[in-house]
């Protein structure tokens, strides 16, 4: 039996302005009829697996309890951060959370924010990585990269994945988070590195062992949050003093960069971190043009348009590389290849007020 530990504290703010700080993109319909927070829950519920113990903020709460019973899925718990301390505090909330009633139990780490069309590779992916973890490994899910991305993390091959047991756990000689644009080509074209999906499978035992020799002081403070939490209709408040206390760090620094028994399951499915517009682009596109809502492309090339609001039409002409979505009350109009920066919108205007 394997519990899904399911991160959704994130702001995704590089989707502005369909995510937004107080309705993220894990809870938008970003692809679909589901929302990406629904669709990670549904891949990870069924006979194999334990209720999910959701890991969020004050401000989702309601949200995902809403989203859950929409697809019918009943959470194990809901932890709520008094803020945001990254994925290591994150983790690890989830993780001591399971081991107080099984010490030995085994986990999946799973952002919410992903697209993962083909559940049933999932499913065998997850499979062969619970027979790893059972063994005392942190197993990793890989795959296989097109492009010298940054925002990733990579993993170092030990040996080429066997064509006739194609997602067989692998051992895993090193792990690099996002490194910069020149390591990130050599990584790609050396053909020994897959990409970091995120998403990780340990036994809690393995992963506090981890922890306890990597990041020590982490397991002390979150513990400590954890031991003086609050229950408040159905949720599980982490207490304010020993979190606020917790230096923000991602699992994949504390502690993934430094642990020697790690292990990687390459996924043969298809998986996009749906993280800014090109990527929900590549996702969506048709011939090169995506459209979605009451949008109109003509002759355009390479491009996206959005409109989230029925009664305001968007219409493209002429287009080539270019992004651009309407909401109800903010338009983005943007170079394709300018997405990353989309970002910097969001914290210019926080300063603008
Ligand atoms: N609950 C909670 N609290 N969730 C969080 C927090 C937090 O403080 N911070 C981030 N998350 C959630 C995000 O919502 C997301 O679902 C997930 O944790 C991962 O965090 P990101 O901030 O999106 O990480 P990243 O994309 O920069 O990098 C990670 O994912 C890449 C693949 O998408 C790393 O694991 C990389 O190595 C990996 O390649
Ligand atoms: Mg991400």
């Amino acid at each position: 039996m394997i519990t899904p530990i399911i991160l959704c504290g994130g702001s995704g703010t590089r989707l502005w302005p369909l995510s937004r700080k107080s309705y993220p993109k894990q809870f938008s319909r970003l692809i679909g009829d589901t929302t990406l927070f629904q669709a990670s829950a549904g891949r990870l519920a069924g006979p194999g697996t334990a209720p999910p113990v959701i890991v969020t903020t004050d401000s989702f709460r309601f949200i995902v309890t809403e989203q859950l019973a929409e697809i019918g899925v009943t959470p194990g718990a809901v932890l709520i951060e008094p803020e945001g301390r990254d994925t290591a505090a994150a983790v690890l909330a989830g993780v001591m959370h399971v081991a107080e009633t099984d010490p030995e139990a085994t986990v999946l780490v799973a952002p919410s924010d992903h697209l993962i069309p083909e559940t049933d590779a999932f499913a065998r992916a997850v499979e062969s990585a619970a027979r790893a973890a059972a063994e005392g490994r942190i197993v990793t899910f890989g795959i296989a990269p097109d492009r010298p991305e940054t925002g990733y993390g990579y993993l170092a091959l030990g040996q080429q994945p066997d064509p006739a047991d194609p997602q067989a756990p692998l051992p895993l000689e090193g792990f690099v988070e996002k490194p910069d644009a020149e390591r990130a080509e050599a990584l790609v074209a050396d053909g020994r590195h897959l990409w970091n999906s995120g998403i990780f499978v340990f036994r809690v035992d393995t992963i506090l062992a981890a922890f306890a020799e990597h990041a020590p002081a982490l397991p002390e403070a979150v513990g400590a949050a954890l031991a003086g939490a609050k229950r408040d209709l159905g949720f599980t408040r982490l207490a304010a003093e020993p979190w606020a206390a917790i230096e923000p760090i991602s699992i994949d620094y504390a502690v993934m960069e430094k642990a020697s028994n790690l292990a990687v399951v390459p996924f043969a499915g298809r998986w996009s971190d749906l993280g800014d517009w090109t990527a929900v682009w590549r996702e969506t596109q048709a011939d090169g043009v995506a459209t979605s809502g009451a949008a109109t492309a003509i002759d355009c090339t390479d491009t996206l348009l959005r409109s989230e609001n029925p009664r305001q039409t968007l219409v493209g002409i002429g287009l080539d590389d270019i992004v651009a979505v309407a909401m109800p009350d903010a338009v983005l109009v943007a170079h394709k290849s300018r997405s990353q920066d989309v970002k910097k919108a969001v914290s210019t205007l926080k300063t603008k007020g």
